[in-house]
């Protein structure tokens, strides 16, 4: 089992552990207590081979909790005003109480919309996290942000609200679409090129391990604990960042690295290009962006580039720096007109630089080679 404490406003666990759902209600019940669960997943997660909703459901009442499954139609699109109110009436149905927790089982927009729900039901209960993807495993399982979405843009509404646990059982990981897997590992590779080369290396060799396929009966095994060393080492450089910073008015923003040109893109494609890939190809354009300012070497950004290439993301931009722009001049970063640039020295060391955000158009045209 691998056990990390995450230093944010308050302490919390996340432990991970290759068949740990069945546990689960074992470890809610320990560090946490409490007498009712609801548990929130979606359509996905409730229709697994791996019976995860009802593992995790017996688990809590083997415990003695009187649990409420509540289920919402997978997909960012959930993560809506009416579907937020529909799962905060069925808590108040469900006589919830301020002692009483919400599990959110499921990727990114079930923790997301589940953590916001948490924060805001009697003005917060204890959630705990229980991430089925890998993009939530090594990212929106940990550090807080919870949000759902408007019509004007992603996730404006939202709190910090951290949660009280975090349970990741990499076994849900192993059935994951190929390209619903490779989300997270655009993140992972993120925290590479931010601060720990070994990650890349890490993960590379899973995913080796992983396209081998059904085997022996001890194949599945490695490749859960090499995802389990995965994890625990994005987690561990993601805590680092979120140390000191929740609220992300600081050092957090490391963390935005490839996200500046990638969200715009991503919001451009209407998001047909998952968070993912868009992150992957906003890496390799952000470093080719920053050796234009001569802020980074055009070493640093090939390298970036063929690492990039290399776990099979597309790099070349589908659109033009024209059609991002509405969106990059509306990135949430820009306070009195600077944005912190994410510059990679190294793969694995990395600065962040003030920049004139009136002079975005410029940063990302040098990026796309517009210029
Ligand atoms: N996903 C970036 C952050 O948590 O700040």
């Amino acid at each position: 089992m691998k056990e990390l404490l995450i230093r944010g406003q308050r302490p919390y666990k996340m432990l991970i552990q290759p068949g740990l759902l069945p546990q689960a209600g074992k470890y809610i019940s320990k560090t946490l207590g409490g007498s009712r669960a609801f548990v929130l997943t979606d359509s996905t997660v409730a229709a697994l081979p791996s019976m995860a909703l009802s593992t995790l459901c017996q688990s809590l009442s083997d415990e003695g909790y009187e649990v409420s499954p509540f289920q919402i139609p997978a997909g960012e699109s959930s993560k809506n005003p009416s579907t937020y109110l529909q799962v905060v009436s069925e808590m108040a149905d469900q006589g919830l109480q301020p002692t009483d927790i919400l599990v959110a089982l499921g990727g990114g927009m079930a923790g997301d919309l589940g953590g916001f729900a948490a924060a805001t039901y009697m003005r917060g209960i204890r959630c705990v996290q229980i991430p089925t993807t890998f993009l939530a495993a090594v990212d929106s399982s940990v550090g807080g942000k919870t949000a759902i979405d408007l019509p004007q843009g992603k996730n404006l509404i939202g709190a910090f609200w951290e949660p009280s646990l975090v349970l990741c059982d990499p076994e849900l990981l192993l059935s994951l679409p190929r390209e619903v897997f490779m989300d997270g590992c655009a993140e992972t590779i993120k925290y590479g090129i931010l601060k720990e080369p070994e990650i890349i290396r890490l993960l590379r060799h899973a995913l080796e391990k992983m396209s081998e396929g059904p085997g022996e009966a001890g194949d599945s095994g490695a490749v859960t604990e090499l995802l389990s060393q995965v994890i625990s080492k994005a987690v561990t450089t993601k805590e680092f960042y979120v140390h000191g910073d929740v609220t992300d008015k600081g050092k957090r923003g490391f963390l935005n690295l490839g996200h500046l040109l990638g969200h715009a893109i991503e919001a451009w494609s209407q998001f047909s290009l998952s968070h993912g890939q868009s992150v992957a190809m906003g890496m390799v354009l952000e470093a080719r962006g920053c050796a234009g300012l001569g802020l980074t070497s055009a070493h640093t950004a090939n390298e970036i580039h063929d690492l990039i290439q290399s776990f099979g993301f597309a790099v070349d931009p589908p659109c033009t720096v024209q059609d991002i722009l509405p969106y990059l001049v509306h990135d949430k970063r820009i306070r009195n007109n600077t944005i912190g640039l994410i510059v990679a020295e190294t793969p694995g060391s990395c600065h962040m630089e003030p920049y004139p955000a009136d002079q975005l158009e410029e940063f990302a045209k040098l990026g796309f080679g517009e210029q």
